[in-house]
């Protein structure tokens, strides 16, 4: 279950529903013979995968060591306020999925927030707002 194709079969699961259903993962633990839990575990191990809907944009806020220097501890806070959720939240309008993740590799260009692929760095509250404001 740890091999390559295992993995690329979720990320096609999750590229098609844009999350990993339930029965999807029913099938699979028939397959490979292993518990569903099993599954649940490789999936909640990976960010990328969800088992629930998300919304159309995932935002992902650093809240890393280089980030939080950088008064990363604010930008989350602002996000979540105008958002109106929390961590692991998806907004009732289903366009916004927020989570505060761990180091985006961009540590010497914090704060570091991702909108989908697209990574944004010096992100100032205001940037922030601005950028969420245009997402459309
Ligand atoms: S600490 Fe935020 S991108 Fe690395």
């Amino acid at each position: 279950m740890g091999d390559v194709s295992f993995l690329e079969r979720l990320h096609n699961l999750q590229d098609t529903y844009g999350y990993i259903p339930e029965k999807e993962i029913v099938s699979l633990a028939e397959e490979y013979d292993v518990p569903k839990a099993k599954i649940f575990g490789v999936i909640s191990f990976y960010s990328m995968l969800y088992t629930e809907p998300t919304g159309k944009f995932i935002v992902r806020v650093c809240d890393s060591l280089s980030c939080y220097l950088n008064e990363s501890d604010d930008l989350v806070r602002a996000v979540k306020d105008y958002l109106g959720i929390g961590h692991g939240e998806t907004t009732e309008d289903k366009r916004f999925t927020l989570e505060v993740v761990e180091c985006l590799g961009y540590c010497g260009e914090g704060p570091v927030m991702m909108i989908n692929d697209k990574v944004y760095t010096y992100v100032s509250e205001k940037k922030a707002l601005n950028i969420l404001s245009n997402c459309l």
